[in-house]
């Protein structure tokens, strides 16, 4: 399973970069507003530390108004992937610019039947978002098992980016279940590399190993 960061903040996105584990960053606009800096300035200076698809979201609610956006966006960078909110105006507005060539990212999809719709408009991507739902008690890798089981039967080529992913055990709940992606805050990256075993098992390598390095 791939690995995007879900930030706008580059100190996380270089740091992560650094570790070689990520493919792709995404960002909305609640990202953005913590930075508190031009959009299309933050989204270019991502450009230059990740090369694989970043999320850029769309802020009008009409289908040229987002259309309008998009052509934009896209002038920044070839990497940029346009996030469309699931709502009708954004399904036309993936469908004018899947004939385009124009990638895109239908976000905030909270079922199968959501997912159904933008697939069949041309996503690029889905992102369910598992937290959200269990934020409200409903089953959210539940509903991402549901929609790879959908995609795979259907053989669709749109592909899950399981969203609002809030901590490392979430990750291999969706990796389980059959997202393609999972995109990830910083935080949660971190706390992933930690086991309390292998923070032992390096303490006690060393201590073995100054026994003898001197012989
Ligand atoms: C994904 O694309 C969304 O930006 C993000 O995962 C939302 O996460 P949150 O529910 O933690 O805000």
């Amino acid at each position: 399973m791939e690995l995007f960061i879900d930030s706008a903040n580059l100190e996380d996105i270089k740091k992560a970069a650094e570790l070689g584990v990520i493919s792709g960053v995404t960002t909305n606009p609640t990202l953005i507003a913590k930075e508190g800096r031009n959009f299309q300035e933050v989204i270019m200076e991502i450009t230059k530390l990740v090369d694989g698809p970043i999320s850029a979201e769309v802020i009008g609610l009409t289908k040229d108004q987002m259309v309008k956006e998009a052509r934009e966006l896209v002038k920044i960078h070839p990497n940029i992937v346009i996030k469309i909110p699931m709502i009708a105006e954004g399904l036309k507005a993936i469908k004018e610019l899947s004939k385009e060539g124009i990638k895109t990212n239908c976000t905030l999809i909270f079922s199968v039947n959501q997912a159904i719709l933008a697939a069949n408009a041309g996503a690029t991507y889905v992102s369910p978002f598992v937290g959200r739902l269990e934020d409200i008690g409903e089953e959210g890798i539940g509903l991402v098992a549901k929609m790879a089981h959908v995609f795979e039967i259907y053989d669709y080529k749109t592909k899950i980016i399981a969203a609002s992913i809030r901590n490392p055990k979430h990750v291999d709940q969706v990796a389980e279940v059959g997202a393609d992606i999972a995109t990830v805050p910083y935080k949660v990256i971190d706390a992933m590399m930690n086991h309390q075993l292998t923070d032992k098992g390096v303490d006690q390598f060393l201590k073995d190993w100054e026994t003898v390095k001197d012989k």
